[in-house]
């Protein structure tokens, strides 16, 4: 709790307390979380994200698992705002994270030291400048990672007051940071902590004094000192908190209420409507209507053109005209006709090499064996079909198919899936 470090055995000196650590491991694991189902989300055709949403059951599983590990991670940060305003409006610590002129002096100090100008590098207090930098980074990103994900997670609220390119650009904001901080802790923090060197105070609370010679050797000189902290009598932290626990109680059930409200609040991007199919492309019928107008002076309408109308079939030979008409509707739906290469078109991506589901639809050899879930189709059974109920309840939101598909397909199970 307090930024005292008392020795609690000969030459360890206690860094971060339980709770400390404890919001340490619990950022840990929700970043992790976060990132994880975050990145796979935002590359989503790459093939370890398949491969990962296939683990997981689905890109929905990862969507959930994003939106709980946000609200964890919202709750520790407001547990760590209300834990820091503790330590500096009741016990009067030292605000140590935010950057002061003597970093300046550390940073000139370093630069020199590296150009080989200084014996050794500047002497860090409790937090070096390199520290601060990173910590106010993770509030940052968390801020804009928290705004941004709200107006993704709450589309119609957020275009109340926002215009609608806020969207988008959240969205973009959003990936662009989780990059960064993903890419900020594997380079930068991992760098800090594992490789230079294995600072593993976050998890055992304590440094060495060795450690604080070589790391916080301002901090160490002032511990020794003395006069590192003046204790407070007890009364006054009584009376300190007296007004301290009322507030905060206050502000964690309005945040408490708060992030329960917001989760159930909008629902358009929890549960996304995939089941509803909108045919977006119509190929156009061109039928110019020849009403013969009176009046020359009328606007101007086709002229009466000699141009035959796509319908209108002059008795010439086949051979002499290459006709408009598609092939005779005879000719059943097959595998090779038209079948094949509709999947080729719209499912390859995921049904290709990589067999998302266990199902392969590269050949008609693969799409007989189906995929997990049993056969893709049954001969002269549409309706029973994989392929078809799948699409038909929308329990398949990787892919869209046009009503005019769907009827194709069931037209070609119905007259018994041939491959020609
Ligand atoms: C963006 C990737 C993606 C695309 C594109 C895609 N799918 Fe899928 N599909 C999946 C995933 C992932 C699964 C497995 C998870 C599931 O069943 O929800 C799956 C499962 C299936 C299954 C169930 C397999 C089984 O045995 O459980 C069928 C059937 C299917 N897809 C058909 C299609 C068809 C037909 C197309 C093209 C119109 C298509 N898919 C396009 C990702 C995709």
């Amino acid at each position: 709790m307090t930024d005292t470090p008392r020795t609690s055995e000969p030459q360890k000196y206690v860094r971060f307390d339980a709770l400390q650590r404890f919001q340490h491991i619990v950022f840990l694991i929700s970043f992790t979380l976060l990132a994880l189902t975050g990145l796979t989300q935002k590359y989503a055709l790459a093939p370890f994200s398949l491969w990962f949403f296939n683990l997981i059951n689905g890109i929905e599983t990862a969507r959930r698992i994003h939106h709980a590990s946000a609200i964890v991670m919202m709750i520790i940060s407001v547990v760590h705002v209300l834990d820091v305003t503790y330590r500096v409006l009741v016990l009067r610590n030292p605000i140590s994270m935010i950057p002061w002129i003597d970093d300046l002096q550390h940073v000139i100090h370093d630069i020199q030291y590296y150009l080989g100008r200084k014996k050794h590098k500047a002497y860090y207090g409790r937090y070096s400048y390199a520290e601060k930098m990173e910590y106010l980074a993770l509030i940052w990103g968390t801020i804009v990672m928290g705004l941004t994900g709200f107006i993704m997670w709450n589309p119609i609220s957020a275009l109340r007051f926002l215009p609608g390119e806020a969207v988008p650009a959240a969205k973009a904001a959003h990936g662009g940071e989780a990059l960064l901080a993903v890419l900020a802790i594997l380079i930068w923090h991992f760098y800090h902590v594992h490789i230079k060197t294995f600072n593993k105070s976050m998890f055992t609370g304590t440094l060495t004094r060795e450690e604080m010679e070589h790391e916080h050797p301002a901090e160490l000189a002032l511990i020794e000192s003395g006069k590192y902290h003046k204790p407070i009598p007890a009364e006054v932290i009584k009376k300190r908190q007296r007004v301290y626990t009322p507030i905060a109680a206050a502000i964690l059930i309005f945040f408490g209420f708060g992030f329960y409200y917001f989760v159930g609040y909008e629902t358009t991007a929890v549960f996304p409507v995939v089941s509803e199919t909108v045919p977006v492309f119509l190929r156009q019928t061109a039928t110019p209507t020849l009403t013969p107008t009176s009046t020359p002076t009328s606007t101007p309408t086709l002229p009466p053109t000699e141009t035959p109308l796509p319908t209108v079939t002059e008795p010439v030979s086949a051979s002499e005209a290459p006709s408009p008409t598609p092939q005779p509707a005879v000719s059943a739906p097959s595998w090779d006709g038209q079948i094949g290469a509709l999947f080729a078109g719209k499912c390859l991506t995921c049904h290709g090499a990589a067999a998302s589901g266990g199902l392969n639809l590269s050949t008609y050899a693969d799409a007989l064996k189906g995929g997990v879930n049993g056969p893709f189709f049954i001969p002269g059974d549409a309706a029973n079909s994989l392929i078809i109920t799948k699409f038909e309840s929308g329990a398949h939101p990787y892919a869209q198919l046009m009503p005019d598909e769907l009827t194709l397909i069931k037209e070609w199970i119905n007259a018994g899936g041939l491959e020609k």
